[in-house]
C-alpha cells in the first residue's frame, strides 16, 4: 500500500496506512469516534465508502451523540450516516439533546441509547445485526454468508449523571445476545479512564470488544486483553481538530476564562476521522487484532459550512 499524503494545509499528516487483509474467518468492524457537528458528519458520509473499501470493512460502528451541532442527533442525521452504510449509531449523554429523536430512538433499530438509562427512557440499549461476512479477503475464494453482530451501548457514572450500575445492567443482556451470537461490541461511553478500563477487565472474554467513547480525544492503549476482548479507552472524534473537543476555540475559552455559559458552536478547520478497526474470529468471538486510525479529510467544496 502506498503511503497517501495529507491534503495541502491539514495539520493531520498522512493517510493512515491501512492495514493488512484481515486473516481468513475474520470479521473487520471498522467503529468511528463521536461524530462532532457538521464537520464530522460530512467527512463520514464523504470518506465513509472509500475508507470500508480500503479496509475491507464487514461492518460500521459510529457514536453519533454530537452530530446535531454537536449536541445530540436527529432522525434526520441518522439517517443520512445510515444511508453512508453505518450499520449502527451509538450514543450517549446526549443521546437526549433533541426531543425529535425521542420517537425515533425507539422505532430505528440500528440507533442506540445507553443500556443503563432507565428502563422508561425511550429507545434501546442494544441490537443484534445482521451483517453480510466475506470469509475471506481473498476475492476469487470468498464466501458471502451472513453473522450477527451485537452492539451494546454503555455509559459511565464517574464525572457523570448517576445512572444505573453498568456492569450489573450488562451481564443479563450479554446472556440474552449469547443465545445469538458471540460476536459482541461494546461502546463505553465514559469520562474517566480508569472506568474503562475496569470495564474493559470486567467483560474480558465475555465479549469481542470494549471501546472507549465520549472524551473526544484518541487514546494510545489499543490492546488484545488476556481473554481475547480488544480494547481501547477512547477512539477519538470525528469533526475539527482546530478546536476544544471539536467546539470553537474562542467560545470554549470564553467560557473558561471569562466563565459565562456562552453556548459553544462547531468549529470548521482540521477535519479529521478518528476510530478503530478490529479484527474478530467469527468461530469464538474473540478478537485477532486493533488497529487506530486518524485520517486528515478535505471537505468537498459544498460540504464545508459549519452547523
Ligand atoms: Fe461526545
Ligand atoms: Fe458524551
Amino acid at each position: 500500500m502506498t503511503k497517501e499524503e495529507g491534503p495541502d494545509g491539514m495539520g493531520a499528516g498522512p493517510k493512515f496506512k491501512v492495514p493488512s487483509a484481515k486473516p481468513d474467518g475474520a470479521l473487520r468492524v471498522l467503529f468511528l469516534g463521536d461524530v462532532c457537528a457538521e464537520p464530522g458528519r460530512k467527512a463520514v458520509e464523504q470518506e465513509l465508502a472509500g475508507l470500508r473499501r480500503r479496509l475491507g470493512a464487514d461492518f460500521i460502528i459510529v457514536n453519533g451523540e454530537n452530530a446535531a451541532g454537536g449536541y445530540g442527533i436527529t432522525p434526520k442525521l441518522a439517517d443520512g450516516l445510515l444511508r453512508a452504510g453505518v450499520g449502527c449509531i451509538t450514543t450517549g449523554d446526549h443521546a437526549y439533546d433533541r426531543k425529535e429523536v425521542w420517537e425515533y430512538l425507539g422505532t430505528e433499530r440500528r440507533i442506540l441509547r445507553p443500556l443503563n438509562f432507565p428502563p422508561q427512557a425511550p429507545g434501546r440499549g442494544y441490537g443484534v445485526f445482521e451483517v453480510c461476512w466475506a470469509n475471506t479477503a481473498a476475492i476469487e475464494e470468498t464466501k458471502e454468508t451472513k453473522v450477527k453482530v451485537a452492539v451494546v451501548n454503555l455509559q459511565g457514572r464517574v464525572f457523570m449523571k448517576p445512572l444505573d450500575c453498568p456492569f450489573r445492567r450488562v451481564l443479563p443482556v450479554l446472556d440474552e445476545i449469547r443465545r445469538e451470537t458471540q460476536l459482541v461490541f461494546v461502546d463505553i461511553h465514559a469520562e474517566a479512564t480508569a472506568e474503562k478500563q475496569g470495564m474493559s477487565w470486567f467483560l474480558d472474554g465475555r465479549v469481542s470488544a470494549v471501546l472507549g467513547s465520549h472524551t473526544h480525544v484518541q487514546t494510545a492503549d489499543e490492546a488484545i486483553l488476556a481473554g481475547g476482548t480488544a480494547f481501547i479507552s477512547d477512539v477519538g472524534m470525528c469533526g475539527s481538530f482546530d478546536s476544544v473537543l471539536g467546539m470553537s476555540k474562542d467560545l470554549s475559552l470564553r467560557r473558561m476564562v471569562e466563565m459565562v455559559p456562552v453556548r459553544l458552536q462547531p468549529a470548521t478547520g482540521d477535519v479529521r476521522l478518528n476510530g478503530v478497526w478490529v479484527d474478530v474470529e467469527v468461530a469464538t468471538g474473540r478478537a485477532l487484532a486493533i488497529g487506530r486510525l486518524s485520517e486528515p479529510v478535505a471537505l468537498s467544496a459544498n460540504q464545508t459550512a459549519a452547523g
